[in-house]
């Protein structure tokens, strides 16, 4: 059958990048966007727009059954910094959000959901370097406990529902479409935007932090490459560790001072700071390697080089 895919969440940083590839791949009119807020203008002319709410499950059904949808990207959720903020209301979108989808699945005839999970799941008692898939995992935010228990739903869902759910642990994304949104790992966003505009940034993370990041082009490529693998390949159902690189802010620093003269970076950590302590500072990805294909394409230089080509170039 025919892909009909709804993205819910796609006016966000990943949501605007990962349905313009959908929509390349599978046509325009196939991929229906949605979120609570009004996408940028390429989203919203390059194919069907619903405004709609995650948290509505009679307008998410109204939805299903309107675009006659059979696969679901579910991207919408309070990020790490902000879920800290707003407790009640990350458990609420994080986790009722995804159960009001998994639990619309069967009686709407949906096949297949992609749902990201992240590093955050990991906690303080974790192995810090190269996190393995299967570990000890406390997490100690409002954020990671929210994604950890939905690694566990999906995993249920698909047992016992036979629902073809597959999620990847994202770790920071680096990208230059759209701004972040909430995240600890924003810093390495941010950082781009003010050394072209002051040649100066103040980052709310000590200059020694350690995480797993990626570029945007290797998040989207890897979740088309896990939802186009074959079923039988799947062998996580939770969700997989992937890889990309792993730097601290000095790191990034160091190597934008390479393509912006003059560039200074100070730090005055904040309450961010705290978050980042169970988090892992790189991770093992040998199983979605095995299972696939998993190859990240971009290192530290190579993103730092397209980051500036295309703001640059592009939108700055
Ligand atoms: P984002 O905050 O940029 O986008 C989330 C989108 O969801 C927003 O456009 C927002 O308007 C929408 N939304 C909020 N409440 C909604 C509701 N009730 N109904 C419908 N839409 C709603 O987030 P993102 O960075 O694009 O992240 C997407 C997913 O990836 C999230 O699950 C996030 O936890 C996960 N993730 C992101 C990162 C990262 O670094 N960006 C890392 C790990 C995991
Ligand atoms: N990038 C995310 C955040 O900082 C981690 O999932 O919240």
């Amino acid at each position: 059958m025919k892909e009909k895919i709804l993205v819910i969440g796609a006016s966000g940083q990943i949501g605007s990048e990962l349905i313009l590839k959908l929509r390349a791949n599978y046509g325009s009119e196939y991929v229906i966007a949605s979120d609570i807020k009004v996408p940028d203008y390429e989203v919203m002319e390059g194919g069907p727009f619903e405004l709609l709410d995650i948290l509505n499950k009679t307008q998410l059904e109204s939805v299903l059954s309107k675009y006659e949808i059979n696969q679901i990207y579910l991207l919408a959720a309070l990020l790490s910094a902000t879920a800290e903020k707003y407790p009640e209301a990350a458990w609420k979108l994080n986790v009722e959000g995804l159960l009001n989808v998994l639990s619309l699945c069967k009686p709407n005839g949906i096949e297949k959901v992609f749902w990201p999970s992240s590093i955050a799941i990991f906690g303080p008692g974790t192995p810090k370097e190269n996190t393995p898939q299967n570990t000890i995992m406390d997490p100690d935010t409002v954020y990671g406990i929210s994604k950890l228990a939905g690694e566990r739903w999906c995993e249920y869902y698909s047992r016992k529902e036979g629902i073809d759910i597959r999620s990847l642990r994202y770790p920071g994304l680096i990208s230059y479409k759209s701004s972040p949104g909430g995240g600890t790992t924003d810093y390495a966003v941010h950082i781009f935007y003010e050394a072209l505009k002051h040649r100066a940034y103040e980052c709310f993370l000590r200059e020694d932090t350690v995480l797993p990041m990626m570029y945007m082009p290797d998040a989207v490529t890897a979740t088309i490459l896990l939802m186009e693998a074959e079923s039988k390949n799947i062998s996580i159902r939770s969700s997989y560790n992937i890889s990309g690189m792993s730097f601290a802010p000095k790191d990034l620093a160091h190597e934008i001072k390479k393509h912006v003269t003059g560039f200074t970076c100070t730090y005055k950590p904040d309450i961010r700071q705290e978050l980042t302590t169970g988090w892992p500072k790189s991770i093992d990805d040998s199983i979605a390697k095995q299972d696939w294909g998993w190859k990240p394409a971009y290192d530290l230089p190579l993103m730092t080089k397209d980051m500036f080509e295309n703001l640059r170039f592009g939108k700055i």
